[in-house]
């Protein structure tokens, strides 16, 4: 298995250097261990996804777990489903620290399996490449993944855009697609210190009509944050730190201490085995 070309959709394979299809398109391989099968890059400069500050942030934090009895639940609910020697793709992987909670999980409970990884960000892929969870990393667009038809057992995405067509495509019949999303209230106390006006989350849920939940779960826990660096990590993981004023922005920067709401949802969703479009009816 593994990844297959942007362009012609044949697979890949590694001759040591490079990932070649058998038209002869080539892509290297980075230091990190990833291959960039993003077809559109953008004008010099141009960044996709997160950037290094935000994804050091995210390990730096993730790291202390924080976040633990979500990364468990999600890691729990994974291996129980998994199949042996499936194949596993987490999709907006972000530097790693969930996939690799899912392959310890994975090891634990015996089962082998191909771990595949792909973001859009290169620089949360060279963190991700250091974890040695994965078996291959790409930089990719979850609206355009470099896998073929029906060649993933499970796809998991974790607070990262979801596209279900796409999704639908790679996932084998009975195939499974874990997603994490945030609750309405995570996070509200943090939103609360730094703003005038906090809002509570929206809890939109992707309105799949292919896909279908068989499971949902609520982890809810409140974390203490003693140390001003565990609080600035937090804020610059977030979409928040772009869209906070210089004196909000300072608001946080005097924080202490913080004691907030760590809210997650947890829903499993299933590819029917037989599924005829209604157009086709
Ligand atoms: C909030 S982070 C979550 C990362 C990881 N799943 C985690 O929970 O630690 C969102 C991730 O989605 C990635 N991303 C944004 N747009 C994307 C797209 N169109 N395709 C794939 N990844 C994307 C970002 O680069 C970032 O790594
Ligand atoms: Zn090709």
């Amino acid at each position: 298995m593994g990844f297959c070309c942007p362009v012609c959709n044949e697979a890949l394979t590694f001759d040591g250097k490079s990932f070649v299809c058998p038209n002869r398109h080539c892509y290297d391989r980075s230091k990190s261990g990833y291959v960039n099968l993003l077809l559109s890059q953008s004008k010099k400069g141009a960044r996709h996804g997160d950037d290094k500050r935000m994804v050091s942030a995210r390990r730096a934090f993730l790291e202390k777990d924080f976040y633990l009895p979500f990364a468990e639940a999600a890691a729990k609910l994974a291996a129980f489903y998994f199949p042996q020697n499936g194949v596993f793709l987490d999709c907006g992987c972000g530097e790693g620290y969930y996939t690799q909670k899912v392959a310890v999980a994975l090891a634990k409970s015996g089962k082998n399996g191909e771990i595949l990884g792909i973001d859009i960000s290169k620089d949360a892929l060279n963190a991700a490449g250091k974890r040695g969870s994965f078996d291959a990393l790409a930089v990719a667009s979850a609206y355009r993944l470099p896998l073929s038809d029906e060649s993933c057992d499970m796809v998991m995405t974790l607070f990262a855009p979801v596209c279900e067509e796409e999704l639908f495509r790679v996932l084998k019949p009975e195939g499974l697609f874990l997603l994490g999303v945030p609750l309405r209230r995570h996070l509200f106390s943090l939103k609360a210190a730094v703003y005038a006006h906090p809002y509570e989350n929206e809890e939109a849920l992707p309105a799949f009509s292919r896909l279908h939940l068989i499971q949902k779960k609520e982890i809810k826990s409140r974390i203490v944050l003693e140390d001003p660096t565990n609080i600035q990590n937090l804020f610059l993981m977030t979409p928040y730190y772009y869209k906070t004023g210089r004196e909000d922005q300072q608001k946080l920067q005097a924080l202490t201490f913080l004691e907030t709401e760590a809210e997650f949802g947890l829903f499993l969703y299933q590819k029917p085995k037989d599924f005829l479009e209604s157009s086709l009816l």
